[in-house]
């Protein structure tokens, strides 16, 4: 049996509580982590309050994480690319489990010497994300970028993987967040403001939009990029009734995304938001700051 945070059921935080679970053996393609750090994010919060039950199915006795880093413990029949004793960041789409001492993964990638274990845990999930919409964008050089979230976990690499490419990126955040999405190479503009006020001021043309946000006015921004052709959401429920794509992982993709993250991480192109890290047992004290807007930034669970 594996220490781990485990949901008693869906709720609000205090569902989360400390556990036990049994984590089997690898199946074939699959690797056993012993575990150090693992990222909670909001997809988390939603899981646990029941919004997802459809796509993420959260069974009492149950735990959360999409992301960790840790030392492969074990690997499974058909696995040749690690072996036990190295490390790895891990990728847990749509398994879950990485709030524990032990979890299984589909998905990994070696972590470098140079990368530290917080970012490596901090890196699969939303990187994954990041990657993955630009490219079903298919923006590139000399385009314009609305990026919708741009502060966010995943919209701080966005932009900056974006700009890498040759992409002007507006970036909607809020005032506080106006220096860093500089630093990082966009425009910014305040997301209280109307965006059909706010954008034109700062953009000739939209030509696709990222909403890495959830919560923004996607109507204005499908008006702005000319149709929703271009314009992908990865987590705002109407986005399929305004005809715009919502956007989940792609399994034979993910392998690729992470190493090209890892990548870019490693070698110093890629910085990763500012985090925050508590233990693993206050786990639904992270949700609960969270969820309050008491935290801001990325939440690591040391285990
Ligand atoms: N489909 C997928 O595969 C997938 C994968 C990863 C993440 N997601 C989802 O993608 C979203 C972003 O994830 P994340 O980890 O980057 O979350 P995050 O770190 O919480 O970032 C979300 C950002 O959106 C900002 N925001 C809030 N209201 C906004 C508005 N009206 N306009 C523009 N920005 C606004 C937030 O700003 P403040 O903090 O200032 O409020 C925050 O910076 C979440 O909804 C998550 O569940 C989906």
């Amino acid at each position: 049996m594996a220490r781990a945070v485990v949901a008693t059921g869906y709720g609000p935080p205090t569902v989360l509580q400390s556990g036990e679970v049994e984590v089997r053996d690898p199946g074939p393609a699959q690797i056993r982590v012993a575990v150090r750090f693992a990222g909670v994010g909001p997809t988390d919060l939603a899981i646990r309050a029941g919004h997802l039950r459809e796509v993420y199915p959260l069974p009492p006795g149950g735990v959360l994480g999409f992301e960790a880093a840790g030392t492969v413990e074990a690997v499974g029949a058909d696995v040749a690319d690690v072996s036990p004793g190295d490390e790895v960041a891990v990728f847990l789409n749509p398994t879950l489990g990485g709030y524990a001492e032990l979890v299984l993964a589909d998905f990994w990638v070696r972590k470098p010497a140079s990368v530290g274990w917080a970012a490596a845990a901090a890196l699969p999930a939303s990187a994954e994300a990041a990657i993955r919409v630009l490219n079903q964008l298919g923006i590139g050089s000399g385009e314009t970028l609305l990026l919708l979230g741009g502060a966010g976990s995943v919209g701080t690499i966005a932009t900056q993987i974006a700009v890498a490419r040759g992409v002007k990126v507006i970036s909607a955040v809020r005032p506080v967040d106006f220096a860093a999405a500089e630093a990082a190479g966009a425009t910014p503009v305040d997301f209280h403001r109307p965006l059909a006020e706010a954008v034109p001021a700062v953009a000739g043309r939209i030509d696709a939009v990222m909403d890495a946000s959830g919560r923004s006015d996607l109507e204005a921004a499908i008006e702005l990029a000319g149709g929703a052709k271009r314009v992908i959401t990865l987590s705002d429920p109407r986005g399929p009734s305004l005809g715009v794509a919502l956007s989940g992982p792609v399994p034979e993709y993910v392998r690729d995304l992470l190493a090209e993250a890892m990548g870019l991480l490693a070698t110093g192109r890629l910085r990763l938001r500012e985090r925050t890290v508590l233990p693993l047992a206050q786990a639904a004290d992270a949700h609960a700051r969270l969820e309050s807007g008491e935290l801001r930034g990325k939440i690591l669970l040391r285990i």
